[in-house]
Order: structure tokens, then sequence, then C-alpha cells
């Protein structure tokens, strides 16, 4: 069984405890876009681990994991994380973790050509992490990025290094952030480079080779469908897609090789960084916040928190094909009196039941809500779903409906044992 686990609102939607939860019966896990712009958090009994990179299957004995073709890989970050992990006494070799060699490489001016074209918007600045992504997949999409297989030839990649930097260097330049140069650039990164080399291969025969074996794959996706380059909110996106299309793109698998996509999101919705949130809402945000809930496992920023968006995920749901639906996150509304559940949006007089396209229809956007009686009790013990409040239950077969797939995992607080499955 090859699954697709994708999240369906604007990221943080939980998909790594998911994609852990799913991995107990998988052989493989491969990640297939973003950078270390992710953030996954798994808390596994009293352990915590933030993976932005390794794909979530390193925390489980026996697996293999793969950074996929599509992914944009900082190689300090990434060492940075597999020696936080093997502090934590996780087990990395080249066994278990694989890295496609076609993987591009985000190298130290990406992070100064992101901030100077951050700068460069003005007022329609994107509010980026701020780790070079946006630069490296345009790199890659101009042919002028750099990969894996041509970092580890150094000979190559300070030729083709100093070539991109008599560009971006004048960009910067006129952006007030410093030149970078070549000699400079390959000492930052050789180090990393010589500890990630032993994992860098050709994944995707490696991928193959599981799938006809009849190994269960898993394909972990980062972000989320409103973040993706052509479905999201647009240009307040990433620069990948992070629907299920991206997941075969950006690791070789085939379509036909997929059994299964199971959408993860919110029992509400949250974002970072700017651009729309229709169902955004101060007094909602404060409520979770005070909680100590939503703060960006990659950034520490304040997530901006509303009201589930049914809007968004019955669109998700489609271009993504969910199959199967999973809910995380449902003890966040554990102490509301009622929750609101946006149905449709009102632009400019008329109801519409999927996303505007336009920037300015997005400005004018207002939720139309359907308000559902809270269930107000503690839910961090159930473990059924008939242990579950009965007012939870409608919420989620509510929410079902509106989303036109079915619920299939419940996830209440963030253990790994704190998931419900239908
Ligand atoms: P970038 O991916 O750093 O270019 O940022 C583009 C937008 O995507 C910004 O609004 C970021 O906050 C958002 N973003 C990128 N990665 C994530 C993520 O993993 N979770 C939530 N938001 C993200």
């Amino acid at each position: 069984m090859n699954t697709i686990v994708n999240g369906l609102q604007w990221g943080d939607e939980g998909k790594g405890k998911i994609v852990d939860y799913l991995t107990e019966d998988a052989d493989v896990v491969v990640r297939g876009q973003g950078g270390n712009n992710a953030g996954h958090t798994v808390i596994v009994s009293e352990d915590k681990y933030i993976l932005h990179l390794v794909p979530s299957g390193i925390l489980w004995k026996q697996k293999k994991n793969i950074i996929g073709n599509g992914v944009v890989i900082d190689p300090v970050g990434l060492v940075n994380e597999i020696e936080t992990l093997e502090n934590q006494g996780v087990t990395i070799t080249p066994e278990n973790l694989l890295i496609s060699d076609r993987a591009h490489v985000v190298l130290p001016y990406h992070c100064d050509l992101d901030a100077a074209q951050e700068q460069a918007r003005g007022k329609f600045a994107i509010g980026t992490t701020r780790r070079g992504i946006g630069p490296t997949y345009s790199d890659k999409a101009t042919r002028n990025g750099l990969r894996m297989a041509d970092l580890l030839d150094p000979g190559l990649a300070r030729d083709l290094i100093s070539v991109r930097l008599e560009d971006a260097n004048s960009f910067m330049k006129g952006h007030g952030m410093p030149s970078h140069d070549t000699s400079a650039v390959m000492e930052a990164v050789e180090p990393a480079l010589a500890r990630l080399k032993p994992h860098v291969t050709n994944t995707i025969p490696a991928l193959h080779e599981a799938w006809r074996e009849g190994k269960s794959i898993v394909c972990e996706g980062a972000q989320g469908t409103f973040l993706d380059i052509d479905f999201g909110t647009y240009p307040f996106v990433t620069s990948s897609n992070t629907t299920a299309g991206g997941a075969c793109t950006g690791t070789g698998l085939p379509p036909v090789a997929i059994d299964r996509v199971v959408g993860v999101c919110k029992a509400y919705t949250t974002r970072v960084g700017e651009g729309a949130h229709i169902t955004e809402c101060q007094e909602f945000s404060d409520y979770l916040h005070n909680m100590g809930r939503e703060f960006g496992a990659t950034t520490g920023r304040k997530r901006r928190c509303g009201w589930l968006d049914c809007v968004l995920l019955r669109f998700a749901c489609m271009v993504n094909g969910v199959t199967d639906l999973a809910v995380t996150n449902l003890d966040g509304l554990d102490e509301r009196e009622s929750i609101r559940i946006c149905t449709a949006y009102e632009i400019d007089g008329v109801e519409h039941t999927f996303p505007p396209a336009h920037r300015g229809a997005w400005e004018r956007a207002l939720p139309v809500y359907e308000t559902l009686p809270g269930w107000n009790s503690d839910t961090s013990t159930c473990r059924r779903w008939d242990e579950l409040p009965s007012e939870a239950q409608s919420y989620l077969t509510r929410l079902s409906e509106l989303a036109g797939a079915p619920v299939k995992y419940v996830g209440i607080g963030p253990d790994r044992e704190q998931t419900i499955l239908l």
C-alpha cells in the first residue's frame, strides 16, 4: 500500500504525527518537495523531535528514508539536523537515509537573495521563512541551479557558482546585501557535503525496487495545499507543488503506484506569514496561544488562527484526490462553548464554494458560517470514536460532508498514541 500524506491547509496541520502513525506499517518514507522551511514536530512518549528535511520514518528502526529529487537541501542545515537527531539517540546511516543526487542545493547566497527579494517586493512581501527556498527553486526553473551531484564535483561546482554569482551579487548589492565569493561559498558547505556524501545516490531505482517488491511507501508532504505554487493563495505561497502531484514528480514514483491519499487538516485553520486567511479570529488565536499552542516549529512565529475553512478544505480534497481525511488537534476546541465552521465565502454579495484566483477577491471575501455546539470537555483520553463526545462526532461528520471526503483518523493531543483510527 503506497500512500501520499499531504497537508490540506497552510502547513502545520500535524502531518508529522500522522506520517509517524502510518509509518508503523510502512517500509519506506520519502519526501518529495520543500526544504528546511518545513518543520514537523513528532512526540514519542516523553521525547520531542523536530524534523525539517529528514523524513519522519527515521524515528522508527528498520525503515528506509529518502530525501527525493524534488526537495531543496541546505547541506549545513541538514547536517545540523542529523547531528541533533543523533544526539537524541536516533541512528542515521547511509542505509536508512538516502539523499537524491538530483535534489537541488540551497547555498548561502540563496538565503540572502530570499531576503533581498522580500525587500524588493515592498508592500507585496510574502513573509518567507528566509531559508532560500524561492531562489533555489527559481534557479532550478531557470536552469541556474546546482544539484547534489554537481556539488560533489568541486571543480564543476566552483565554475557554476562563480557564473551564478556574477548576476546574484549585483542584485544583492542593489539591496544592500553583502556580495558572496565562490571560495567562501564552497568553504561554507564543503564539510557538510563531505558528511552527506555517503548518503547521496540515485534514489529513484531504490524507490522502484521497493514498489516492485510490494513494500509499503509513504510520501511525506511538507507545507500544505494553499502554499502550493499552482493551487495556493498565490503569490503568498511557497515555491513547490505541495499537493499530491508533487509527490510523484518529486520522488520519481509514478501516479499508478499510489493507492491512497491521506489529507491532513486541523480541526480549525492556521497560517503563518502573510496572505489571506478568511476565518482568522483574534479571540480564537489568543485562546490557542494562551494554551501555549500554535507557535511555528521552524521560526517560532505565532500562527494566525481561525475557524475551520471548508471552502479551502473542499478544494484541497479535490486537487489532492483525498481518499482519507485525518483531522488533527481536535482537543484545541475542547474548551469552546460553540464552534464555527465556514461553508462558503461571500464576495461582492455572491456566495462562492470554491476559493477565488484573483488577489483582490481574497481581500473582499467574507466567511459564511454555520455554528455548531461545542463539547466543552477534555478529549485527551479518548482513544475510540465512540468515546468522543457526541458534539465532537457531529462536528467531524459535518466537516466530512462539507469537505467531500471521509474522516478516517482523528488526532487529539500531540502524542503518537493519541490517534483514533476509524
Ligand atoms: P518560503 O517557503 O520560505 O518561501 O515561504 C513562503 C510562505 O510559505 C510563507 O508564508 C511561509 O510562512 C510559508 N511556509 C513555508 N513553509 C511552511 C511550513 O512548513 N509551514 C507553514 N508555512 C510555511
